[in-house]
């Protein structure tokens, strides 16, 4: 399989790059990352402040059309109802029973012909009667969330009565990029939300919202679903985001907060703030576009957005992220212990943490499989300590066991080892992840349902003995969803609709038995809007080594900066009271 080679692959050569980027203050925002708190925090899966919608199938927000021609008279609005989420940031659906709903969705029986005759193609009615009055713009007002009924149609045109198929949405305009929460209600109709902050919503700014459907009735997650993939794109709009309602004011985003943790799935955006439309990968492999001192536009950041080499975008969810420098990460990271357990794409992020922000330029790569102290380059008498311990097999130098790893006694022996160390020395934090091998070992979601609560019994028995011996400051456990597969990868054993999926799974079960302390850090939504080519990942890394060599798709460097992006996030994570 071609993606076993570059799951598998951690070689590679980087000439080490010289200049320690980051400068050593990182004004303004120091308060921020002052020392850290390993305290635990509450973790509240039903945290997420929603309300129900008595009218979840009828279009409540104020809409207008506009036609091809850009005169003023022409545009047609309709009265401004109030919209059915005022005030608020979007957020993605509940999870609430996750597991056995998936389930019971994926075993329903067909038997009827709007059961059993697949998704050809949608209706959004809302959406649909603007465009056949021949406008080419919608017009949505910005902050509100404006919220759609889609309905799948078999080939006659008929709604279907299941649910289960998988739509990748894209909201994007010249400075957005964001995944649209689309909510499956299990009966063939689906909820779609879209929202865009008037901070973005620039009088010539105009957006693209997409629906692709990529997988129909679960098949995403069937063992070899290559050849069920459909990747049909079902609709394409160009949308304008006027001014927003004289009554919308969302609130600000504050720096995330350990708390804010708790939340299972955020539904974030990526902003740009700047960009250098004649930048190019450099000879070390690196997008440095801007100045690194180059500052973040608060609230969407904090720090130096320069040093993300993201040429200009940042991302941010429910609340927004610092971007931390060397000084301020060694304060938060000096006389601690982190440790991780998942894929190889921890193996990049590790790497990318020591390089890109601990001044640690030297170390080319970091093992599947290691535990080593760190100094710090300018005060060796701070010491970071870290520990990787690869999931997808037992042995490190082979894939796709994934979860079942565990069930060899010698492994469960290895990471046992790291939390029974003489002197009660535990890690202060972990980060946990899976997904990627599980998807190719896994021969039903069924099965991995059953791996994942393995996997939730064992992480909760060394955490009840690490409790036992250390009640006071137990460590903050994360876990840290999987990438949206790109590229070639989204028709794969580990597409998105499978790794979303088996994240909810392990998210919900480990959750229920206590162990994520610390909570969730929703990759998965980060990597989601730059997961449609290989131009930020190989299919499935995000945080590949900077290099000038041609990259899967042909063109010379590929960019990292989502990886970049996820350090920062797991540092706010770690070092956020
Ligand atoms: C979730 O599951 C519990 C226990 O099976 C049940 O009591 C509850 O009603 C379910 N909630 C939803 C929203 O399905
Ligand atoms: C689909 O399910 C939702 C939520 O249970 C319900 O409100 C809606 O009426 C159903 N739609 C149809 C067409 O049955
Ligand atoms: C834009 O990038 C080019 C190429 O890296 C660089 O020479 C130029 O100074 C940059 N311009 C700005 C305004 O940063
Ligand atoms: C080096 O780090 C130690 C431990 O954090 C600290 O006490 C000391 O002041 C630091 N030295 C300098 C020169 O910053
Ligand atoms: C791990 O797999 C490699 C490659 O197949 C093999 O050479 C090695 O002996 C295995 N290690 C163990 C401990 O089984
Ligand atoms: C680690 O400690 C736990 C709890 O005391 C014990 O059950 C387990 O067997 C120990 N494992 C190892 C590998 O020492």
């Amino acid at each position: 399989m071609t993606a076993s080679s570059s799951i598998g692959k951690e070689a590679g050569n980087w000439a080490a790059y010289h200049r320690r980027f980051l400068p050593k203050l990182l004004a303004g925002a120091i308060s921020i990352f002052i020392f850290l708190l390993w305290a635990a925090n509450t973790f509240n899966l039903g945290g997420s402040p929603r309300r129900s919608s008595g009218h979840l199938f009828d279009y409540l927000g104020p809409i207008s059309i506009k036609p091809p021609s850009i005169s003023a008279a022409a545009v047609v609005s309709l009265p401004p109802i109030p919209p059915p989420f005022p005030n608020s940031w979007i957020s993605p659906f509940n999870f609430l029973n996750y597991s056995s709903i998936l389930l019971s969705r994926w075993l329903a029986p067909g038997g009827e012909p709007c059961r059993d005759s697949p998704t050809d193609a949608i209706s959004i009615p809302a959406i649909d009667s603007a465009f056949a009055a021949s406008s080419t713009v919608l017009l949505l007002t910005s902050g509100d969330i404006h919220e759609f009924a889609v309905t799948a149609l078999e080939a006659s045109g008929r709604p279907r009565c299941l649910g289960g198929d998988y739509f990748e949405t894209d909201l994007f305009g010249p400075s957005w990029k964001s995944r649209p929460p689309i909510i499956d209600l299990g009966n063939g109709s689906y909820i779609l939300r879209l929202q865009v902050h008037p901070r973005f919503a620039a009088h010539d700014a105009v957006f693209t919202f997409s629906v692709v459907l990529l997988f129909r009735s679960f098949d995403g997650l069937k063992l070899s679903p290559d050849r069920f993939s459909l990747r049909r794109e079902l609709r394409r709009v160009n949308i304008k985001f006027l001014p927003p309602h004289p009554s919308t004011s969302l609130p600000d985003l504050r720096l995330c907060r350990a708390a804010d943790f708790g939340l299972p799935a955020w539904s974030g955006r990526w902003t740009r703030h700047a960009r250098n439309d004649s930048c190019a990968v450099d000879r070390a492999g690196r997008y440095r576009c801007l100045d690194p001192a180059l500052p973040c536009e608060l609230p969407w950041c904090a720090g130096k957005l320069g040093s993300l080499e993201s040429n200009g975008w940042v991302y941010s969810a429910h609340c927004a992220f610092g971007v931390f420098d060397a000084a301020a990460a060694w304060r938060c990271l000096a006389g601690k212990w982190v440790l991780f357990w998942g894929d190889s794409n921890h193996v990049d992020t590790i790497r990318n943490l020591l390089n890109f922000v601990l001044g640690l330029t030297d170390i080319d790569a970091v093992p599947r499989r290691f535990d080593r102290r760190f100094a710090n380059p300018d005060n060796a008498s701070e010491i970071l300590r870290i520990t990787n311990i690869f999931n997808g097999h037992w042995n490190d130098s082979l894939n796709y066991l994934g979860v079942a790893s565990l069930r060899h006694a010698p492994f469960r022996d290895l990471i046992w080892g790291f939390f029974n160390e003489t002197g009660d020395r535990f890690p202060d934090a972990v980060v946990l992840n899976s997904g990627l091998h599980d998807g190719i070992y896994w021969k039903s979601v069924r099965r991995f349902a059953a791996g994942a609560e393995e996997a939730a019994a064992f992480w909760e028995a060394v955490m009840a003995h690490v409790r036992s011996r250390r009640p006071e400051a137990p460590p903050r456990v994360f876990y840290r969803t999987t990438v949206a597969t790109g590229g070639y990868a989204r028709d794969l054993g580990f597409n998105p609709s499978k790794m979303e999926s088996f994240d909810g799974i392990l998210k919900e079960k480990l959750k229920a038995r206590g162990v994520l302390t610390g909570g969730v850090v929703d990759e998965f939504d980060m990597t989601f809007p730059w997961h449609y080519d290989n131009r930020c990942n190989d299919g499935v890394h995000y945080g590949r080594k900077p290099a000038l060599t041609k990259w899967r798709d042909g063109q010379i460097g590929h960019q990292y900066f989502v990886d970049i992006m996820l350090v920062h996030v797991l540092l706010n994570a770690f070092c956020n009271s």
